[in-house]
């Protein structure tokens, strides 16, 4: 058997990862200033997290959600406390997708309603209603597109009030800052006016923060750069350091029901371990202020390179646009220059590393990007 071919492949076989470095078979050393695709929080192979996913394998790496899981329990309080949700509830899964699946479809058992609101160059995964709410007609197969959606201009606050004045919106499901779309924030004045708005319909404003969570944008949360909360939050990526999980940080508005959600691995013992293992070492590294530092350091010098059109971000979540597509600027750079980047579209170079990158990795990492524009 084959791999089914969905994947445009580098030709590299990376086999060892150690903090913002990989290597790949032949012993060449990477600077990852894509982590993975945004993943690596904590960084590669931390010592910490190693010793306890593997002491938890050791001892019980799985057992169903119908017993008591006490480590499910610790992570919920602990992730509570450190991201300013403490009176919120979690449940847990195996991915992003699943995250905002399971978010939309709380909503709609809350409300009873069936229409979403999504933002223009949104993404919130590929499975049936996530894929949906996400503004790429490419990916969403005919059995998805069920017309639950519409998608509204970012940060254009008569658009949105306009659609929610209608009284029928189930939920409004927007990213802390729009990662494939190529690094777009979402400005204070809409985000406040969104809350509101969602307040007076008794919609469900849920914030995927599966790519700008988990501190890469030096708050715990995007969101909380604009001052509001949401109803829901969803988170992935991060949370496990490259441990498959998602979690649904839900409002105490929220009655659960038995039955009304469940999954077979989310929140298992080795994930919840690799889950606490990520918190302590975020809390011992103090890597939420590390990702501020070290991301407005980055955004300060790279806005200085007059060949970059526009630089946005925060944190160690920035997007560089150039007028012109970057496909061999970016090859260049991993092939010349051994360093890993993330991409949007054709125009812009996504940069998410992870959030231990130091100031003399991010020091490096500008001079080899300066060899090669
Ligand atoms: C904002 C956002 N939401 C959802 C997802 C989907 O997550 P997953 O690939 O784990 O399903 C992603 C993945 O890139 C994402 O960036």
């Amino acid at each position: 058997m084959e791999l089914f071919d969905v994947y445009p492949l580098f030709d590299i076989h990376i086999v060892k990862g150690k903090g913002c470095h990989v290597w790949d078979e032949n012993g060449t050393e990477y600077l990852d200033l894509y982590g993975g695709h945004a993943v690596i929080s904590i960084g590669h192979a931390h010592p910490h997290y190693v010793e306890a996913i593997s002491r938890q394998v050791a001892t019980l790496g799985f057992y169903s959600n119908s017993v008591i899981n006490k480590l499910q329990q610790e992570l919920a309080h602990r992730l509570g406390k450190v991201c300013g949700y403490d009176d919120y509830s979690l449940f847990l899964i195996n991915s992003g997708a699943e995250a905002n699946e399971n978010a939309l479809k709380l909503a709609s058992f809350y409300n009873g309603r069936t229409r979403i609101l999504s933002l223009c160059k949104s993404f919130h995964g590929r499975t049936s209603l996530a894929v949906e709410a996400t503004d790429n007609p490419k990916i969403i197969a005919p059995i998805n597109a069920n017309k639950h959606v519409t998608y509204l201009p970012m940060n254009d606050v008569e658009a949105m009030r306009r659609e929610l004045s209608k009284g029928d919106v189930c939920a409004v499901i927007v990213e802390g800052i729009q990662g494939v779309g190529g690094i777009q924030l979402p400005t204070d004045e809409f985000m406040h006016a969104l809350r509101q708005a969602c307040d007076e319909q008794d919609t469900v404003l849920i914030l995927d923060e599966i790519q700008s969570g988990y501190g890469r944008s030096g708050r715990f949360f995007a969101h909380q750069w604009n001052g509001i909360k949401a109803d829901i939050v969803t988170v992935a990526k991060g949370i496990g350091n490259g441990f498959p999980m998602g979690g649904v940080l839900i409002s105490p508005r929220f009655t659960p029901l038995y039955g009304q959600l469940g999954t077979t691995f989310g929140g298992n013992h080795l994930a919840c371990s690799a889950a606490l293992a990520v918190l302590d070492v975020m809390e011992e590294e103090r890597l939420v202020e590390n990702a501020d530092k070290v991301g407005t350091y980055l955004l300060e010098e790279l806005k200085k390179i007059p060949a970059i059109k526009e630089v946005r971000g925060r944190g160690l979540m920035i997007g560089l646009e150039f007028e012109q597509p970057i496909k061999e600027l970016r090859l260049r750079l991993l092939k010349e220059q051994h360093v890993f980047t993330g991409v949007s579209g054709t125009n812009v170079i996504r940069l998410l590393p992870p959030l231990c990158l130091s100031m003399e990795e991010a020091a490096e990492f500008l001079a080899r990007f300066k060899q090669i524009l």
